[in-house]
């Protein structure tokens, strides 16, 4: 029984510490996160992609951010920023293979989500 009792706690504290949804829990950390998530995009994908409300994209191939937030569900956003997934082959612009952490990851679909009009 104890010792049961220890493995759900081990497992809590390991869940917690890989899952997103303690890392951008509610509120502070939440805005938190949104904030990191903006930074980083600001700083290595604005470059290319339109990642705000509004504008179009600088490198015209590079998909709208906010068109992507509005047809691809959560799930399919982490993948998308997962490692492999980016590595954009363009004929033009030759790109870095980003690796991005979890936590990046989940920061970035933070952000993304705030882009949604509902
Ligand atoms: C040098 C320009 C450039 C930069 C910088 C860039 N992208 Fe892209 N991105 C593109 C282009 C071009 C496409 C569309 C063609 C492709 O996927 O190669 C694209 C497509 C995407 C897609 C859609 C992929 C899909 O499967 O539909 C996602 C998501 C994405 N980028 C995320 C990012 C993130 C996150 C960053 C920053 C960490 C970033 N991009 C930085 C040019 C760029």
């Amino acid at each position: 029984m104890r010792f049961a009792r220890h493995l759900q706690h081990l497992l809590a504290i390991l869940l917690c510490s890989f899952a997103t949804a303690c890392a951008v829990g509610s509120g502070d950390e939440q805005s938190g996160a949104i904030a990191r998530g903006q930074a980083l995009a600001e700083s290595q994908c604005a470059q290319c992609h339109a990642i705000g409300p509004t504008g179009l994209s600088p490198y015209p191939a590079a998909p709208l951010w906010r068109e992507l937030a509005e047809t691809k569900d959560t799930d399919e956003l982490a993948q998308m920023f997962g490692e492999g997934k980016l590595i954009h082959r363009d004929g033009t612009l030759s790109m870095p293979e980003y690796m991005l952490t979890p936590q990046q990851i989940g920061e970035l679909v933070a952000y993304m989500k705030t882009l949604r009009a509902s």
